[in-house]
């Protein structure tokens, strides 16, 4: 890495990192969004970066850049799908750990919605689903995936990785104390193309980030 003047092990990789919630406008006021802080996306590009990755970090979240990593700033997931896209070509490495709107307002107001008599019905749109894009058009990128479940994580982290065509599914049992989505720590298994499974005791997001490039840097190696 830089400081200590040794090589990094994601020297020269290009690399973008999607990471956090994504917010779906009603009106000028109101949005749906979700409970993602973006902290495990940001520890992934703050440790690429330290193993030297050329990092572009795609978020609307808040949190401090880590050091020596780009950012474009993506409020929905149609800006993210626009972000990722343009900068997909030239990428080696994507990593969507972004928590990305499925569904989205299917019309956004103007002007403030003011409140009616009874009920109100939303009607909700699908979002395009960026890393399905990633995976149908891919040539070289490495493809990594999170999945946030609640149950039969093994069945549908197989099928995500399958059905996105992804080279790597990290996925995490939101359910679980100590995972998922505000905390500083997260329990993960990460699922390989080749049909191999590595599951990772809780510690620490950072910690996470650290395991998931050294797995990304060997299995590049692989493919390469
Ligand atoms: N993803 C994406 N674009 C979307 C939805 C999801 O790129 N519109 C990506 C996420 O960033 C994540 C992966 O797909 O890397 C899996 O997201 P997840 O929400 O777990 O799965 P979905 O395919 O959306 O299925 P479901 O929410 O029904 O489990
Ligand atoms: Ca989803």
């Amino acid at each position: 890495s830089m400081d200590s003047g040794k090589k990094g092990i994601l020297e020269g990789v290009k690399m973008i990192v999607t990471a956090g919630a994504t917010k779906e406008k009603m009106d000028p006021i109101r949005y749906f969004t979700n409970r993602s802080s973006g902290k495990m996306g940001f520890a992934v590009a703050e440790q690429a970066a330290k193993e030297g990755a050329d990092v572009l970090l795609v978020t609307n979240s808040q949190l401090e850049v880590p050091k020596g990593v780009r950012t474009i700033h993506a409020e929905s997931a149609e800006d993210m799908y626009q972000a990722v896209m343009a900068n997909a070509n030239e990428a080696d490495v994507i990593i969507k750990s972004a928590a990305v709107a499925d569904y989205r307002p299917k019309k956004i107001y103007d002007q403030k919605m003011k409140k009616q008599e009874g009920d109100l019905i939303v009607e909700f749109e699908r979002t395009k689903d960026i890393l399905m894009e990633l995976g149908r058009t891919k040539e070289h990128q490495f493809l990594v995936g999170f999945a946030a479940e609640t149950e039969n994580i093994d069945h549908y982290a197989q099928k995500k990785l399958q059905n996105k065509n992804a080279d790597m599914i990290v996925a995490n049992d939101v359910s679980h104390e100590g995972a998922g989505f505000q905390g500083d720590t997260n329990i993960v298994t990460i699922y390989k193309k080749d049909g191999s499974k590595t599951e990772l005791p809780l510690m620490s997001k950072q910690d996470v980030a650290h395991h998931l490039i050294k797995e990304i840097a060997e299995a590049m190696k692989e493919v390469r």
